[in-house]
């Protein structure tokens, strides 16, 4: 009968009793539980579990689930609660607390499921073995176990992090979650050990280096969503990227500039991985992509903003919007100096090194530094900038997507022209239909 003969049971003879036997015994990890009870029946046992612990349900009695009210969103609550319908063997029962076993991975864990409210966007995901690696803390952590809900497994007062992410090893599981503050505080750790002067640290500046880079990769899902960028788009991404990252590997310039870019305000770093994704998709759409025309784009997505390190000056769209003489002179000439710095590497050709100088082009002739009219730029140009827009557009919106649509039309007038032309209808088909 499996490994149900290894569990210890603990018996309560009526409703009351099994809620002080759950209050006292925190490694409990399923309910089995009758209907009729004296003191407090079923239903109100399981109000007690969904309210307190939410641990899985399983529940025995003659009739059908429909019977009883309190059970309504019984499947809803806990995805492993189950209905046993009396009478049940022996064999039935343990071949259902073994289902149960078998159905999560994180109902062997002693913890409660969070009872904070179960938002995505709460949470991060980190690979376990970057926790095993960087974590120089303990965190609360946390795994997905379905429909955007999270179930903790680890407490950091516990100080069972590290023991925790080892156990779950056999079951090979691709991220565990931290909660958001913990998350950036993590990343912010990884980046102090980019810039350590400590010589052990600095031998394994590639392995920390890459794992960074893993790291402002792990881009939230509805970040992604926002930009419509499929599993399928997202796996030829990481496919382009292994290329990319070879040659950066073999190449101590560009590494150190990666390096470098990693150590940088969280808005460069993150507008540049989503402009990654956003840019090979039209790419991909307008049947402009081979390998080489997209590695060209992804350095010059990582690398075009390198001279500014303050996220504010990142997100300047005008130099009309700075009044300090420095900082507008920093502005004016970030572009020219990175395509410059670029130009002289081995790897980056004239597609990148003009990506990165067109950057803030406009199609009215607007931008800067050259000014340059709609039907001058260079179209894998025209493709950044308009990516890079629609990018910062829906950063300040927080990745809500219902302003797109006017968004476009406000864009309609200006960018339907030139060489944007049909990048800017690619784009609103992508995003828009
Ligand atoms: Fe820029
Ligand atoms: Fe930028």
């Amino acid at each position: 009968m499996g490994r149900s003969n290894d569990l210890a049971i603990v018996k309560a003879s009526n409703g009351l009793e099994a809620q002080e036997v759950l209050k006292e015994n925190s490694d409990i990890k399923i309910i089995l539980s009758d209907y009729s009870m004296p003191k407090a029946n079923g239903g109100q046992l399981y109000k007690f579990n969904t309210s307190e612990t939410n641990l899985p349900f399983i529940l025995m009695t003659a009739g059908s689930l429909d019977d009883y009210e309190e059970f309504n969103t019984f499947y809803k609550d806990n995805k492993l609660n189950a209905f046993l319908e009396k009478p049940a063997d022996d064999e039935e029962i343990f071949q259902c607390i073994n289902n149960v076993l078998d159905k999560q991975v994180s109902s062997e864990s002693n913890e409660r499921p969070s009872k904070k409210a179960d938002k995505k966007s709460e949470y991060k995901k980190v690979k376990p073995q970057f926790l095993m690696r960087f974590a120089q803390q303990e965190f609360n952590l946390y795994l997905e176990i379905g429909d955007g809900k999270f179930v903790q497994v680890a407490t950091a007062t516990n100080k069972d992090m590290k023991s925790v992410i080892k156990h779950y090893e056999p079951k090979k599981v691709d991220y565990f979650f931290l909660e958001k503050d913990d998350y950036n505080i993590f990343l912010q750790k990884t980046k102090d050990l980019l810039e350590s002067p400590v010589k052990e640290e600095q031998q394994n500046i590639q392995e920390v280096t890459f794992a960074a880079l893993d790291l402002a990769f792990t881009v939230a899902q509805e970040q992604l969503d926002a930009l419509k960028v499929s599993k399928m788009h997202q796996e030829f991404v990481n496919r382009s990227m292994e290329r990319v990252l070879t040659s950066i590997k073999e190449n101590n310039d560009l590494f150190k500039i990666l390096k470098n870019y990693l150590t940088q305000d969280d808005y460069l770093v993150e507008h540049s991985i989503l402009n990654i994704y956003f840019t090979s998709y039209l790419l991909n759409k307008l049947n402009w992509s081979n390998d080489q025309t997209v590695k060209q784009m992804m350095y010059a997505c990582f690398y075009h903003d390198l001279e500014i390190r303050d996220q504010r000056l990142g997100k300047i769209r005008s130099l009309s919007e700075l009044t300090d003489a420095n900082e507008i002179e920093i502005v004016k000439v970030h572009s020219k100096k990175a395509a410059e710095r670029m130009e002289a590497l081995k790897g980056i050709n004239h597609d990148a090194y003009k990506i990165i100088l067109d950057h803030h082009e406009l199609p009215d002739g607007s931008g800067f530094p050259q000014g340059l009219q709609s039907s001058n730029t260079p179209p894998m140009s025209c493709v950044f900038i308009l990516s890079h827009d629609i990018v910062d557009f829906l950063i300040e919106n927080n990745f809500q997507t219902q302003y797109l649509a006017s968004k476009f039309q406000e864009m309609e007038a200006t960018w339907n022209q030139g060489n944007y032309k049909r990048i800017f209808s690619c784009a609103r088909e992508i995003l828009l239909d």
